[in-house]
């Protein structure tokens, strides 16, 4: 049985390019794992967040045949689309919204998901500030909207002068001599260069807390986590789109019907020989659900999944690879929708610390910490929760839990009673923002990672190579990742 199916996948890939006869005809898991079904295909793309779904629909249409890998039961990673049971209501408490960036619409059309421009209506008209580590509110003076939004177009505009050189992809970026000292900079040293002190706590509290520790990172991190465009949406001069519903799934709903039976659900590669020169690669894949083996041979292998050690270790990094990845560190974002009788509704009340209190210390709250809880109307707050690598989702549930028993024991919440916070929907979104430090920028860490584009017939996407936001990163794909991949054959 198992050797006429092997036969068979040999048949058809002779069938194709000179190219896949080359690696198709044998499988070493095989012998191992008879009964496992073998595919054979041109790519394998592991991941099928916002990156790897999107790559997989490009590389679909540019006529490749392939296998999507995903360990969730759904495409779309970081969306987080909740259907409220008292309701019938949809929340999006993960990804928001797109900004309108090269390839936005297009993708939302390709895909026959009609897309609408994000409101910008709240559930909440008071914001408060209060020290979640003491429970204690603190007075916080927010700038003046005048000053925060000049401050803004200042970073608007320094922002857009380097874009070029990291947006959406690093094929731009310069030798390590001439990377500009701007991007070097921590961020708190730049935005004391350009005076945005006014607008720090908007960038903070836009995206910028995913960094875990915005002042301190390279200024090139911040620019790629909250780009001139978020500025511009800041500003009102660009738009956000959403899908037509309201909800963000339904972008990768539509993908996974484009795609069909190319993608493999609940499953992960649990061992790989990857060859090199683009040779091929042969996956050990795993249905979690039922313990099925599927045996894929491809001719090239994308990853979009976060190269972190756990994640990657099935793929067997060489030296060059592990040197990259092992520079590399990474913050942990949860998000949940929780309730409790003491949250203030209608409210928004945000961690910072006292020392905070004009704004001009860049006092911003230590990893890790609760960003923020925000009403999101029916008796329903959204929590943003941020840590380092490691953070496990229940810490990070506690410490959301715990902000609030701190909150009311110190008299800024009613007291609890000891009620404990009730979690409706939770997620955590592990690794995010991989960042290096400006020394290892300086000595070619960019240059170093992208050398391994095509390495042992392994391409890259995702927020690692690209940007932390969706968008960039399908716009990353269409410039840069499916040309290369696609190119390579
Ligand atoms: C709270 C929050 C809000 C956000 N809001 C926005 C927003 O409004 N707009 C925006 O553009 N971006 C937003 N982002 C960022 C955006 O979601 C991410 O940057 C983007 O999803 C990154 O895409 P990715 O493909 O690199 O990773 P992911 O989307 O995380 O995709 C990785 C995929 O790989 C899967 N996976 C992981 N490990 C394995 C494995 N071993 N085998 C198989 N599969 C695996 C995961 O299940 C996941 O589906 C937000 C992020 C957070 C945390
Ligand atoms: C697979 O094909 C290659 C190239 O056609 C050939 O050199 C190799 O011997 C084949 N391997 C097996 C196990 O048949
Ligand atoms: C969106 O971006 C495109 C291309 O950059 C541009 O032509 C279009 O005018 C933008 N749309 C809006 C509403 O700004
Ligand atoms: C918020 O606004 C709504 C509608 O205007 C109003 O009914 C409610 O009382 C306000 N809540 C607070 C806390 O100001
Ligand atoms: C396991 O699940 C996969 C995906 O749903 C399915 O194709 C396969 O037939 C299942 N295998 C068994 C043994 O149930
Ligand atoms: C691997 O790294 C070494 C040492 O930095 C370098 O000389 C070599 O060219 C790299 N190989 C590849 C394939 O990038
Ligand atoms: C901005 O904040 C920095 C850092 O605390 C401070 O040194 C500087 O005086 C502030 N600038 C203004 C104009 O307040
Ligand atoms: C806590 O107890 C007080 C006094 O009995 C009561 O007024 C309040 O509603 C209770 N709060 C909660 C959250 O149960």
């Amino acid at each position: 049985m198992s050797f006429s199916r092997a036969l068979f996948t040999a048949l058809v890939a002779t069938a194709g390019t000179a190219a896949a006869a080359a690696v198709s005809n044998a499988s070493t898991f095989e012998a191992r794992f008879p009964q496992a079904a073998v595919q054979s295909v041109d790519v394998a793309i592991i991941g099928g967040g916002g990156s790897g779904a999107n790559a997989a629909v490009h590389l679909h249409d540019a006529g490749l045949s392939l296998l999507l890998v995903e360990k969730q039961d759904r495409l779309g990673g970081m969306v987080n689309s909740w259907t409220n049971p008292a309701t019938g209501k949809n929340i999006d408490y993960g990804v928001a919204a797109y900004t309108n960036y090269t390839g936005t619409v297009e993708f939302f059309d390709r895909l026959g998901v009609p897309y609408k421009e994000m409101s910008l209506e709240v559930a909440y008209n008071t914001t408060a500030y209060a020290d979640f580590t003491t429970g204690r509110t603190i007075n916080y003076l927010a700038p003046s909207t005048a000053a925060e939004l000049a401050a803004l177009a200042t970073f608007y505009s320094v922002s857009s002068e380097y874009q070029d050189l990291f947006l959406p992809s690093y094929a731009n970026w310069p030798a390590p001599e001439d990377i500009p000292e701007d991007l070097l900079m921590p961020f708190r040293d730049f935005a004391i260069k350009y005076d945005l002190n006014a607008t720090i706590f908007l960038i903070w509290g836009g995206i910028g807390t995913g960094l875990a520790d915005m002042l301190d990172a390279p200024t090139l991190y911040v620019m790629q986590t909250f780009g001139p465009q978020t500025a511009a949406a800041f500003l009102g001069t660009d738009p956000e789109y959403v899908p037509s519903s309201g909800r963000n799934q339904d972008i990768y709903d539509a993908a996974a019907k484009v795609l069909g039976d190319s993608v493999l659900l609940n499953s992960v590669v649990v061992d790989s020989i990857r060859k090199p020169d683009n040779e091929g690669v042969e996956l050990l894949v795993q249905n979690q659900r039922n313990g099925t083996f599927t045996i894929i041979l491809a001719e090239r292998l994308v990853m979009a999944i976060e190269p972190t050690a756990p994640n990657v270790a099935p793929f067997h990094l060489d030296r060059n690879e592990s040197a990259v990845f092992s520079q590399g560190t990474w913050s942990v974002v949860d998000t949940g929708i929780v309730s409790h009788p003491s949250l203030p509704v209608d409210g928004l009340i945000y961690n910072l610390p006292a020392s905070a209190a004009d704004g001009n210390g860049f006092a911003l709250p230590e990893p890790p910490f609760v960003d923020y809880f925000e009403y999101l109307g029916d008796g329903l707050w959204q929590v943003i929760v941020v840590g380092w690598l490691g953070f496990t989702e229940q810490a990070a549930k506690d410490l959301a839990n715990e902000a609030i028993q701190r909150l009311a024991a110190a008299g800024t919440f009613p007291a609890t009673n000891g009620t404990q916070m009730t979690i409706h929907a939770w997620s955590n979104h592990g690794a995010m923002d991989m960042r290096t430090t400006a020394d290892n920028l300086e000595s070619g860490f960019i240059q170093r990672q992208y050398a391994l584009q095509g390495h042992r017939s392994t391409y890259w996407t995702g927020a690692a190579f690209s940007n932390q936001l969706s968008n960039y990163l399908w716009a990353y794909n269409l410039e840069y990742l499916v040309p290369l991949v696609r190119d390579s054959f």
